[in-house]
């Protein structure tokens, strides 16, 4: 029987790639858009547009309990990824109560109306590293202890929290990934790594002169979000519903990226990266390093991506990018002469 997959956030870097896999593994793919989205699909569609003709979208909000309802009512669908949220640690402290409403509310609405409607339906929910916030033990794992340290953590703890409930209260098939950084070219602009890969990138074409950053001291576990897909894929395929952290076990600091990075283009870091202070946060998550021997273990999961390998591929993208951003000021500026 054909598995149908409900994907909320297919728009986004992790959605994109999720909906690749699912289909190259067979599945029917729908995904849940905003409406806005809809009405302008060459910018908010960009990274699923290869995809748009093997995918059915639906439109909802996740402020919007009866959105949902609808969309749940229309498909029999056997496993939902809840992806969608705001996912923007710094934005957070500008606006916490969007985050919580989008991220708490909107994860009990999507658990709500499939407990209803599809209570046999598997769910997933994006659990993040960034719950453990001022970590109590190095490496993370499961069973350590949550401090997060930003609005968006604290989202993502009661989001955990509401899945496992709703598994132990109505015995449904919810299991979290507590998922460290991951990245690649579809990476939104705002993340510290993409900004650093494309600024680099920029830079190095003339057309940017600077990059500024807040804290290069902070340390991160960061992989790759292809490979992180396949976890939350494997996830849903066990006997049993439970949580697993998703990690490389790697951790390398803002700097290193800058570093590393530049040096892809074959420049110094050091002659570019300014400090600003309006990047630095209220309060900061210092060291992330995972465990995800439960992972590899129980699913089977390893990632394929290098931290080098990672890099290499997002400023080799972004240099592409750059350079068409190039040629079309050129022909801009010809064109005016
Ligand atoms: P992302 O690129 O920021 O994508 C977020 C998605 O959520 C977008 O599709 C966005 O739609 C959608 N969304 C936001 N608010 C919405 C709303 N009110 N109603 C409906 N849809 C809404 O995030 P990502 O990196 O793919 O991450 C996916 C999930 O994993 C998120 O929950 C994130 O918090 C979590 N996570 C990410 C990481 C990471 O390192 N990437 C690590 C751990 C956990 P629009 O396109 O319309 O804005
Ligand atoms: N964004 C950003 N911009 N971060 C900066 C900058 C800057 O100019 N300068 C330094 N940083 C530091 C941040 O202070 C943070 O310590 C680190 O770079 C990473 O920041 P982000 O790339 O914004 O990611 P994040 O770790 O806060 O959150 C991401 O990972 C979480 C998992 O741990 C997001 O993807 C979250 O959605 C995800 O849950």
């Amino acid at each position: 029987m054909t598995k149908r997959a409900l994907i909320t956030g297919i728009t986004g870097q992790d959605g994109s790639y999720l909906a690749e896999h699912l289909l190259s593994l067979g599945y029917e793919v729908h995904g849940l858009v905003r409406r806005v989205a809809l009405e302008d699909p060459a910018r908010r569609f960009q990274r699923i547009a290869h995809l748009l003709d093997k995918v059915t979208l639906h439109a909802a909000s996740l402020e919007s309990y009866p959105s949902l309802f609808h969309v749940v009512s229309q498909v029999e669908f056997s496993e939902c990824y809840h992806l969608a949220a705001q996912s923007f640690v710094a934005e957070s402290f500008t606006d916490g109560f969007s985050t919580m409403n989008t991220n708490i509310n909107g994860t009990h609405y999507m658990l709500a109306a499939l407990r209803e409607l599809r209570p046999k339906c598997r769910f997933y929910f994006a659990g993040s590293s960034e719950m453990f916030g001022k970590v109590a033990e190095t490496p993370q794992t499961e069973t350590t202890r949550f401090h997060p340290r930003s609005p968006y953590g604290i989202s993502k703890v009661a989001g955990f929290e509401l899945t496992r409930n709703y598994r132990e209260a109505y015995g449904m098939y919810c299991s979290s990934g507590l998922l460290f950084n991951h990245e690649g070219p579809r990476r939104g602009y705002e993340f510290v790594t993409r900004k650093i890969t494309s600024t680099a990138a920029r830079i190095k074409l003339g057309l940017a002169e600077e990059l500024k950053l807040g804290n290069l001291e902070a340390q991160r576990d960061w992989g790759h979000a292809k490979d992180y897909v396949r976890a939350m894929h494997l996830m849903l395929q066990q006997e049993r519903p439970d949580d697993y952290v998703v990690a490389t076990g790697e951790t390398h600091t803002v700097r290193e990226f800058c570093e590393r990075a530049f040096g892809e283009v074959g420049l110094d870091y050091r002659e570019y990266v300014k400090i600003d202070e309006r990047f630095l946060r209220p309060a900061e998550v210092d060291l992330l390093i995972g465990d995800a021997r439960k992972a590899r273990e129980e699913l089977g999961w390893e990632p394929e991506y290098t931290f080098a390998e990672m890099i290499r591929e997002m400023v080799a993208a972004d240099l592409e990018a750059a350079q068409l951003e190039g040629g079309r000021a050129a022909h801009f500026s010809a064109s005016r002469v």
